[in-house]
Order: structure tokens, then sequence, then C-alpha cells
């Protein structure tokens, strides 16, 4: 029959700590044993690491360690006394053993909570879910938007789904004209109740009417969005995106456009760029300009990607033409204005180096995902 309810040792290896141990197991019959024992569980309580441990563990049970000396009282003791005394005796020493044992795991299970308290667990999989990203054509009108903003434009928008009049008539551009054939436009049916043609906006000069019917100048806004053209090969896909920008004050010139393009390259593609005029022809300008940017990847030395000129083509620009400003009702005698517009597409792929512009509508998940951002 065992003396003690815990079991002895085997019970405290489980309870693992000393206080709990020395409450659940009875003490021993002798009192030097007994002694000895409850000095080491106090001793015990105290010993904070391993060197302390092994410091009691010599102080108890090494050669000369005082349980260890306990057993010379043996030699004094009737055989009956001696049997007792014995197993006493190997029960504490078996107790102090597994106490040791027990709070050296303690004090490493707490010294491991520690270090993971204070280290990040750099294998953990925090995220296991793929980030998505936004596509870079949305990116690219972000920036711009962010670029034009910061020069003091706000950012107006209009309906896809356009009126033939604001389309096309009021910026100049006459029914004959070849911007209007079917070969370009898309049509939508039935047409207005008036009986205007309505069709998918061609591109985001229209804006331009729909801001200026809407106050008096001062005007300075530029418009983003999708644009849609019947149109579709390596270079052209039937929807596109563009931006438009409009300025109209007193006394407003080429020159002050000249410098907001400067501005916004140089801000687009963080570097100083040139612009250059080369006349052209547009209904709603007069006179009417394309512009081109120096090549930001070469510098204007030449590449492939300028194809050896040096400049790069991004879009057409001029003074609004006072037959738009009579449309609206402003007077070309009173104000001028400047307008640009050019493909956002384009510039998507200069800033990314993309080559193939049906690469940005084909929605193939491997080209997207070479643009977190
Ligand atoms: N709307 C023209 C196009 O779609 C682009 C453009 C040219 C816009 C000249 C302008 C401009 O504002 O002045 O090709």
């Amino acid at each position: 029959m065992r003396r003690w309810p815990c079991g002895g040792c085997r019970r405290l290896r489980v309870v693992g700590r000393v206080a709990e141990a020395a409450l659940l197991c009875s003490p021993p019959v002798d009192p030097r044993l007994r002694a000895e024992r409850e000095r080491f569980i106090e001793a015990a309580r105290k010993a904070d690491d391993d060197a302390a441990l092994y410091a009691l563990k010599v102080e108890f049970l090494g050669k000369k360690g005082s349980l260890s000396k306990l057993r010379s009282v043996m030699r004094d003791l009737s055989p009956a006394e001696r049997k007792a005394f014995g197993r006493d005796f190997n029960t504490v020493k078996d107790e102090i053993e597994a106490l040791i044992d027990a709070r050296r795991k303690e004090l490493a299970k707490r010294r491991r909570a520690e270090e993971l308290a204070r280290w990040e667990d750099v294998s953990v999989v925090l995220d296991p879910v793929p980030r998505g990203a936004l596509h870079i054509v949305t990116q690219t009108w972000r920036r711009l938007e962010r670029v034009f903003e910061n020069m003091g434009f706000t950012v107006h928008d209009g309906p896809h789904v356009e009126h033939g009049k604001t389309n096309f008539d009021d910026l100049n551009i006459p029914p004959d004209h070849p911007a209007r054939d079917m070969q370009d436009t898309f049509f939508v049916v039935p047409p207005t109740d008036d009986g205007w043609e309505r069709v998918l906006r061609t591109h985001t000069s229209p804006v331009q009417i729909r801001t200026m019917l809407a106050g008096p100048p001062p005007v300075r806004v530029v418009a983003l969005g999708q644009v849609y053209r019947r149109d579709d090969d390596a270079t052209h896909t039937p929807m596109f995106h563009q931006i438009e920008g409009l300025y109209v004050d007193r006394d407003v010139s080429m020159a002050d456009l000249k410098a907001t393009l400067y501005h916004f390259v140089s801000a687009v593609f963080e570097t100083d760029l040139d612009v250059r005029f080369r006349p052209s022809f547009f209904p709603f300008v007069e006179p009417g300009a394309e512009f081109d940017v120096r090549c930001p990847f070469c510098k204007g030395d030449g590449c492939s990607v300028c194809k050896r000129t040096g400049w790069i083509e991004l879009g057409g620009s001029g003074m609004v033409h006072p037959a738009v400003f009579e449309a609206v009702g402003y007077d070309p005698e009173e104000v001028s204005g400047w307008a640009f517009g050019f493909g956002i597409d384009r510039m998507a792929m200069l800033l990314h180096g993309v080559s193939d512009l049906r690469l940005l509508f084909d929605g193939d998940q491997r080209f997207l995902e070479q643009f977190p951002c």
C-alpha cells in the first residue's frame, strides 16, 4: 500500500508545481526527513533558473548533500525502523528529483513563451489568399487624375451614351465629317425623341460641352473615361480610354497649354521632359496641334519605343474654336481657352513597357499579375 495519496513522485511529475506538490503529498514520518523535504520545497520555490536548480540538486542530493548525509542515521535504527526510514528516504529523494525536473521544464516553457512574445514567427503564413491589384489602366487613370488635381483641375464625367449634338455638332463636327461615319461610330437606337442620333461617345470631348453649358467661365477641368469606336486591330480596340482637358478664362494662350502639358508629362514620368507641337486639324480647335513628348526612355537619342525619332506622339490639342464657344453661349470675344485629349491606354503602355494594346483588355491573369500596385 502506498503511504502517499499522490502516489509519490509520479503524481508530482504530473502536477509540475512545487507548491501544489508539497500540499498534495503527505510528509514522511521521520522529523529529519520531513524537515529536509520542507527545506527543499521552500528553496525550490526561489530557484528561478537552471543554474539555481542544479545548485539545489547538489545541495540536497550530491554526495555530500544534506539529504545524502541523512542516510548515515540508519546505522542507529532498529531493523523495522530502518526499513521504514529507508522507504521514506527513497521517496523524498525521488520527490526532490521529480520536482527539480518539473521545475526545469516549467522554466523552459516560460522562457519559450517569452521568446515567442518577443519575436515574430516568419514561417507563419498570414495571408494565403492571393492579393489582387488595380489594372494598369486604372492605375494610370488615377495617376493622371492626381497630377491634374494637383495643378488645380477638377475632374468631371459625362454619359457614355451621348447625344449626337453634344458628341459632334456642338464640337463643330458637321454632319458630313468623317468622324460621324458609320465606320467609326456606334449608333444607339432608338434616336432621341426630337430625332437626334444617339451614340456611344466616340471621345471625351463632349464633356467640354457639358461643362461649359453647366456654368460660366472660368473653367479648368479634366474628364477621364471610356470611349467607343468601331475599330479592332493590333493598335485599336472598340472600347478604350481617353482624358480630355479644358481651360477657359480671359487671355488664355497656347503658351499656357504648352506649360501645362510640360508640367503634366514631367510629373507623370517623374523626370523633366520637353513637349513639342505639330500643326494639325481638329474641328473643335483653331489652331490645332498634335503634341509629342521627348522619349522618356532614351531622352531623345532614339530607341525602339520612339521608333528612333526621340519623340513620342501623345495626343491632340489646340485653342477652343469660336464656334464651340458659341454653341455653349460663351462669348469668344471675351474668353479664350484651350483643350487637349489623349489616350490613357497608350500612356499606361508607355509607363509599363507594354507593346500590344490588346494585352490590356484580354484579361489574362498572367499578364495582369505583373503589375501589382
Ligand atoms: N477628341 C480627339 C480625339 O478623340 C482628341 C482631341 C484632339 C481632343 C484635340 C482635344 C483636342 O481636346 O483639342 O481624337
